[in-house]
């Protein structure tokens, strides 16, 4: 492929499964953004970063990690969605959600739990899958306690709600963080996770906690609202998650809904040469749910369109 075939190939729109279109396939990976209040609160930095990244004309950003449990954080400075959230709350999240979309982007929100990956300023002793403390040099981290099945079940809800609370502010989906040895990821290690319950053991024991968490977000969002996940390939530790478990998990969770819902079409699917053959901006009327149709299709013709 020359340069301009993979120019043409990153500037067209994207049809997802469940009908919504990124205008472009330029991302902007979760890069933590630490700029929230003393509140764990978003705050106007959000909206001037995300306003001046939407100018660029990705056609999805998506967000640093925002937490789900205020005692468990990546840094201290991470936007927190736990609970029910204020008036004040929510207009920060739509204010930033509204710099994000202000060119045509898409924006979603990635949820995150750090479990023992806390530091032991923010907690001295965060939950984890099982009592295995993480030795990295140079960061002090909490000394992890296992968590019960009530709390497990606990966070799982906390993860849906977290999920209905970005979309009810604007963001247009979500992306769950089970990457980078945060808590997801704790769960899905052999290395972190000892546990002789249904929550731990086998591949499918230690991947429970995804899958329930997939499941619980998507059946809070509807069919409708993208639900993405990250995913290491590998640990890249002797003894942890593997390439192949990664293969296999990604499997279980697009039966767990995310992809049999929303998969994303591959560039030379029939599909989307049929797409491209016809004009794609009455193809958006047919396939794009009422909410999102008008906003696409204009963004599509603005900055953020594509080729
Ligand atoms: C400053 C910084 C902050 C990051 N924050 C997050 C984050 O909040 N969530 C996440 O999943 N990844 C985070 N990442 C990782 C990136 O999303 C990405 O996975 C990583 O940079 C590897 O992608 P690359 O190979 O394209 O650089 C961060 C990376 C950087 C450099």
């Amino acid at each position: 492929m020359n340069l301009s075939e993979s120019t043409t190939v990153l500037s067209a729109p994207l049809l997802l499964p469940n009908g919504l279109i990124l205008p472009n396939r330029l991302v902007k990976a979760a890069t933590s953004e630490l700029l929230a209040d003393t509140h764990n609160r978003a705050t106007q930095a959000h909206e001037t970063l995300y306003d001046t990244w939407a100018r660029g004309c990705p056609g999805l950003l998506l967000t640093g990690n925002v937490q789900i449990d205020l005692r468990h954080l990546e840094h201290p400075g991470n936007v927190v969605i736990q609970g029910k959230q204020n008036p004040e709350r929510l207009a920060r999240l739509r204010a930033w959600s509204g710099a994000a979309k202000r060119h045509g982007s898409q924006v979603w929100m990635q949820l995150s739990h750090a479990g023992r990956q806390t530091n032991r300023w923010v907690n001295p002793n965060p939950v984890a899958p099982s009592a295995v403390p993480l030795n990295i040099p140079g960061v002090e981290f909490g000394t992890p306690v296992a968590m019960s099945d009530a709390e497990i079940r606990e966070l799982i809800t906390r993860f849906a709600q977290a999920a209905v609370v970005a979309r009810e502010t604007g963001f247009d989906g979500v992306q769950l963080h089970a990457a980078h040895g945060y808590l997801i990821s704790q769960f899905l290690s052999p290395r972190a996770n000892l546990r002789d319950d249904e929550w731990g053991g086998n591949l499918s024991q230690r991947s429970r906690f995804l899958l329930e968490t997939v499941r619980a977000v998507r059946s809070a969002v509807g069919t409708d609202f993208p639900v993405a996940v990250k995913l290491n390939s590998a640990d890249f530790q002797r003894g942890g998650f593997t390439f192949e478990e990664c293969q296999t998990v990604g499997g279980w969770t697009r039966l767990a809904s995310i992809s049999s819902k929303f998969r994303v079409v591959p560039t030379n699917s029939r599909r989307l040469r049929a797409l491209k053959d016809r004009n794609r901006f009455s193809i958006l009327t047919l396939v794009t749910p009422r909410g999102s149709r008008k906003r696409i299709s204009r963004s599509s013709h603005r900055t953020c369109g594509g080729g």
